[in-house]
């Protein structure tokens, strides 16, 4: 967490100052830690999944759903993981945009190499299996340890030690040794370590109702590259945290709080899990998932125009709804994609219909230091914020769904105003590199203030703005 603003005592000026780790994180090149968006071009989870034995998953009973707080830091929203016993509470990135669950392990052990960017972050916490009377590490009969070994990632451990899946899979019900160390890879990063089995707590969606869920696998890792803070993993795989807890034919929702809310530590985004955040849900307009071919695993919508104010909307490229051969393409939606990339040339074009109709002076100052490709000094009365001068931008998804981004979700202040006016830098960026993997992602940034819903049993995925600050006071997320 970046050193807070909190002997700032008015809630106006929390945005402004916390904007300025956006530009800071985004000198050098503007990247999305936990991000897929490079990473795809490093393969993981290449190779079909094998089918888990039936009973290797557990289901809580049909009634339980949980509900967690996320805290929103300036990159993402962390979950808390309650492991051990007595419980550790580690803070991990929320992540729909990869599967596995992982923590730093061992505080005298874990090493996280190029880290420095993220150090300043000062979130590293580390789980210790050693403190905790029912760690175990997990055996290379189970399901997860082929899980984790099935891609053909060339870091793996296991891969280079040439011991195949199929070495593996020969003895699965006779293997006794425990499950070899795996390496994981990630957009920049990589994380290695080895699979753990520990109790997870979570809390229900009442109140002071919490459950303890036995013998949670999750990877404990010693070392990383570019991965100071863990993970929790929200894809599809066997290895997700939702599978685990058997929801995964239920679904699961969020509601990002604004950016200005980040590091308040008064106020949590609501995290829904189970039947509560899918049922009752019909005035949302949901969109269909996509089936990617390359990775089924993560989640993929269809984006078929974009609108820039009142003009007529745009046509997005084709590989932004349809998937190739290969199953490149696609709109990746991953809360662990910081802001929303989309691929050139449509990128550029987009800009340019910006352009064509703001005519505000460009802030290229602010543009060279922070790396954002489109800035603007836009009037600000007084130094006071008024209602939004720069215009909407709505995305239209397969099945007709309109979402018009909630305002602060495109267009961001980057400094306090001055002189009656104040920078507000566009959001978005182009995709690196898209020729493979997905052609674009849906960020979460541009998820703030809106509920989002993942219908896993309709296989469908909703949009609802909304406040999520009165959201998370309704939930009971907000300390008074
Ligand atoms: C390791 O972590 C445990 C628990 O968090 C703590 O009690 C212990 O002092 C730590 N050891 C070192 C060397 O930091
Ligand atoms: C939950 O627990 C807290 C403290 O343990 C208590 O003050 C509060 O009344 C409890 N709430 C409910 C609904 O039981
Ligand atoms: C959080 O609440 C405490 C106690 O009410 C208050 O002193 C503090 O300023 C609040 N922090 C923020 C960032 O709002
Ligand atoms: C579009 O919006 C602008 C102001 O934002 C307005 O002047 C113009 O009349 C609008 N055009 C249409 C067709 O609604
Ligand atoms: C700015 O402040 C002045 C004096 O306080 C006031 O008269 C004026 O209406 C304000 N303008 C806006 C746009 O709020
Ligand atoms: C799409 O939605 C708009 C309103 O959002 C509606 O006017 C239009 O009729 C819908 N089109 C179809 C084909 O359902
Ligand atoms: C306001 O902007 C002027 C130049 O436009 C600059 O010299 C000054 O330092 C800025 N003040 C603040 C508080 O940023
Ligand atoms: C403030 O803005 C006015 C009008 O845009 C400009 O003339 C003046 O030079 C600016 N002052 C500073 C310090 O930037």
């Amino acid at each position: 967490m970046p050193a807070a603003p909190f002997n700032i005592t008015t809630i106006y000026f929390l945005p402004l100052l916390t904007a300025f780790f956006i530009f800071q994180q985004s000198h050098a090149r503007p990247r999305a830690p936990n991000s897929l968006v490079l990473g795809l071009t490093q393969s993981r989870n290449i190779l079909p999944t094998p089918k888990l034995p039936l009973n290797s998953v557990r289901k809580p009973s049909e009634t339980f759903d949980m509900l967690e707080p996320l805290r929103e830091v300036r990159d993402g929203y962390l979950i808390s993981l309650n492991l051990g016993k007595p419980k550790q509470v580690i803070q991990v990135y929320m992540d729909t945009g990869s599967d596995l669950t992982w923590v730093p392990c061992g505080n005298l052990s874990f090493d996280c190499i190029d880290c420095d960017d993220y150090r300043n972050n000062k979130l590293m916490a580390s789980f210790s299996p050693s403190y905790s009377s029912s760690s175990f590490r997990d055996s290379c009969a189970s399901p997860f340890c082929i899980n984790i070994h099935s891609s053909d990632n060339s870091f793996d451990p296991c891969t280079v030690a040439g011991c195949s899946l199929n070495t593996l899979l020969k003895d699965i019900w006779t293997c006794t040794r425990p499950c070899p160390s795996f390496a994981y890879t990630y957009g920049e990063g990589v994380v290695a370590g080895t699979l753990t089995r520990d109790t997870l707590i979570v809390h229900g969606s009442t109140p002071n109702i919490t459950r303890e869920i036995p013998k949670f696998c999750f990877g404990c890792v010693s070392s990383t590259y570019r991965e100071p803070i863990g993970i929790a993993g929200f894809g599809k795989g066997p290895l997700s945290l939702p599978s685990q807890l058997g929801f995964i034919q239920k679904g699961f929702s969020h509601c990002f709080l604004a950016f200005k809310f980040a590091n308040n530590p008064n106020i949590s985004s609501p995290l829904v899990i189970g039947d509560l955040a899918i049922s009752s849900k019909d005035l949302l307009q949901f969109t269909p998932m996509l089936k990617c071919p390359m990775y089924p695993n993560y989640y993929y919508i269809g984006l078929e125009a974009i609108t820039v104010g009142n003009i007529s909307a745009t046509e997005v490229p084709l590989s932004l709804r349809e998937f190739d051969a290969l199953g490149n393409g696609g709109m990746l939606i991953d809360s662990g994609t910081t802001y929303t990339h989309l691929p050139e040339p449509f990128y550029s074009q987009l800009l340019l219909v910006l352009q064509s109709i703001i005519s505000y002076p460009r802030a290229n100052e602010v543009e060279a230091r922070t790396g954002f490709d489109l800035c603007y000094r836009v009037p600000c009365p007084n130094n006071t914020f008024a209602d939004d001068v720069l215009p909407s931008i709505t995305f239209h998804f397969l099945n007709n769904v309109s979402l018009v981004l909630p305002s602060g979700n495109h267009f961001y202040a980057m400094n306090a105003p001055n002189n009656s006016s104040v920078v507000k830098c566009f959001l978005f960026q182009s995709m690196d590199g898209a020729d493979y993997g997905p052609a674009g992602v849906f960020g979460s940034f541009q998820q703030q203030n809106v509920e989002v819903v993942y219908d896993l049993e309709k296989e469908r995925i909703g949009f609802q703005p909304m406040d999520c600050a009165s959201a998370a006071v309704s939930q009971g997320l907000h300390k008074t």
